[in-house]
């Protein structure tokens, strides 16, 4: 059964098979080789970035943006990488309207068994755990059923309809998870 485990140099070379892979950190921005390569390279700078991220952001629009606190946990099977889900701690306005307080992604090899449901959940008792939160936020957009059935499984709440502030003619699906 895989945990929920702190991003750790033990899993590094797993993490760089799922780069290649075309699992990727950030929807919005697929990995570029250039990246790939550099963590390969350089793993324990990475691994501190990932514990410790920077308090700035560059938006998908190239301005540079806030980063609110965060905490990543990956998935792990024996030393098997099998996908991540993090928390921010708070919202800020872009990401009250788009990107909520949780995101996750699981490796291509590993879809379709049950690990995002299973790693939301998880991360779901973290944070009833540790953060002062009532409820959570969470976005997805139209062109993914796949993860809305994900959130929709872990007792989410459709809100609301939301044009997405990046992609013009975008939209995407609002919920809420009541954490109390
Ligand atoms: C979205 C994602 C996280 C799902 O991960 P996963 O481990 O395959 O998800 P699970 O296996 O836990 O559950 C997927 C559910 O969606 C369903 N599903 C899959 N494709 C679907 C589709 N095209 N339409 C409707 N439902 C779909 C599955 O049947 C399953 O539901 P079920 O258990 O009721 O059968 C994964 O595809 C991914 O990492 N995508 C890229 C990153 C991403 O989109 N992250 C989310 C950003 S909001």
């Amino acid at each position: 059964m895989p945990a929920l485990v702190r991003p750790d140099m033990a899993y590094m070379a797993s993490y760089v098979d799922a780069l290649h892979e075309g699992y990727s950190r950030d929807s919005l921005r697929p990995e570029t080789p250039q990246m790939i390569a550099q963590i390969a390279r350089e793993p324990a700078w990475f691994i501190r970035m990932v514990r410790d991220p920077p308090t700035t952001i560059v938006l998908p629009d190239a301005s540079l943006g806030e980063r609110v606190p965060e905490t990543e946990f990956w998935w792990i099977e024996g030393d098997a990488f099998l996908g991540s889900v993090s928390v921010r701690h708070r919202l800020n306005d872009i990401l009250e309207s788009w990107g909520g307080h949780i995101g996750y992604a699981v490796r291509p090899a590993a879809r379709g068994q049950g690990h995002a449901t299973a790693m939301l959940a998880g991360m779901l008792d973290h944070v009833r755990e540790n953060l002062p939160l009532e409820r959570v936020t969470l976005t997805v957009n139209l062109n993914n059923p796949a993860s809305a059935r994900v959130i929709e499984k872990n007792g989410g709440v459709f809100r609301d309809e939301i044009p997405h502030p990046w992609i013009e003619g975008d939209v995407g699906r609002r919920y809420w998870i009541d954490l109390r």
